[in-house]
């Protein structure tokens, strides 16, 4: 499997954006986003981000009416098709594909063909020829999203792949920030942890940065990976060197299986040299803010207070996740039905 390539499907492909002129003058003054598939924010410019996170604010406004359903996408079918474990990103995009009134299928890895080994490509064929309008798909190969991508009709949102990207938690991140700070333009942005095996890293580094951000990262020297300056974060070996100088903190998982592969030396000197804890939390400014992509290790990245602080942001993200991702569901399925 190979990355996105230019011209590839799952580009923002401004060829095509340029040929093809907007259907009506209001919706052109609306979005100038044209988005065949969302597989990484990579691809995508302060613009693009800037429109899918403008769209999520109609949306989160939908989510806090009564009924909160609006028939934007009656009669299309996305199909969530999940081959990792997720609470939130796959619960989020099933009531995403629901609030907007479309058909949201769950596909379960073990009670699917693929424990009888069926590959990925005719997993989603499958399910393609059943005629449906979308794909969610998270996967452990990086760059699975982008394999279907370029085979399928229907439009795929990556859900993550393996340690590569993450786009819609690096949006509903975004989107979190921009609610809380304004904008992010010149907000200092602290990520720290597991940099090298974390797609969220990598998706928000790139998202943070282009809308304007200046980035730094943290952790242990073993999780910090070679050239990460060149995505444009600098890098901190020594979490109380950066700590007090920023205005955001996410505290990425430290993915357990990690600490058996020599990678850290163990949970308690993780947590004293790279944990938020009531220690840390104590001398931060009340002006920070926390997020967090979930799920949390209470005790080992962040001490349980954080859940306490009055700027920890962790289920305000959860919430606006489903805005985020009814954005980037709406806007997908409406390239596809201009297109048609
Ligand atoms: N943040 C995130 O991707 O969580 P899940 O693994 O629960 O989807």
């Amino acid at each position: 499997m190979t990355r996105n390539k230019p011209g590839s499907t799952g580009r923002l492909d401004k060829r095509t954006r340029a040929k093809r002129p907007a259907k009506t003058p209001k919706r052109k003054a609306e979005h100038t986003l044209r988005l065949n598939h969302l597989l990484g924010i990579e691809t995508l410019s302060p613009s693009d981000i800037g429109a899918i996170l403008d769209q999520a604010e109609s949306f989160l406004e939908v989510l806090r009416r009564p009924i909160p359903v609006v028939p934007a996408l009656r009669g299309r079918t996305i199909v969530n098709l999940f081959f990792e474990p997720s609470t939130r990103t796959a619960t989020s995009f099933s009531l995403a594909a629901t609030r907007l009134s479309a058909q949201c299928v769950n596909f379960s890895l073990s009670s699917s063909s693929v424990s009888k080994g069926e590959t990925l490509l005719d997993t989603a064929r499958n399910i393609e020829a059943m005629r449906i309008d979308g794909v969610v798909v998270r996967h452990s190969m990086p760059g699975a999203p982008h394999f279907l991508a370029r085979r399928l009709k229907a439009f795929v949102v990556n859900a993550g792949d393996g340690c590569h990207e993450h786009p819609t938690q690096a949006l509903l991140d975004a989107f979190t920030l921009r609610k809380r700070l304004g904008r992010l333009r010149g907000k200092k942005v602290l990520l720290v942890g597991d940099i090298a095996h974390s797609r969220v890293a990598r998706s928000d580094i790139l998202c943070f940065s282009k809308l304007g951000a200046k980035v730094a990262v943290c952790g242990p020297p073993t999780l910090i990976p070679p050239y990460i300056e060149e995505l444009g974060c600098e890098v901190f070996y020594r979490l109380d060197k950066i700590l007090y100088e920023v205005d955001v903190v996410n505290m990425l998982r430290v993915q357990n299986e990690r600490m058996n592969s020599g990678f850290l030396p163990s949970v308690r000197e993780y947590r004293k040299l790279y944990g938020l804890t009531r220690e840390r939390l104590g001398a931060l400014s009340k002006s920070v803010v926390i997020l967090h992509p979930g799920p949390v290790n209470w005790g080992v990245e962040m001490d349980f207070e954080v859940a306490e602080f009055p700027q920890s942001l962790i289920l305000n993200q959860v919430t606006n996740g489903v805005a985020v991702r009814m954005a980037v569901l709406y806007l997908l399925a409406r390239e596809r039905a201009d297109g048609e």
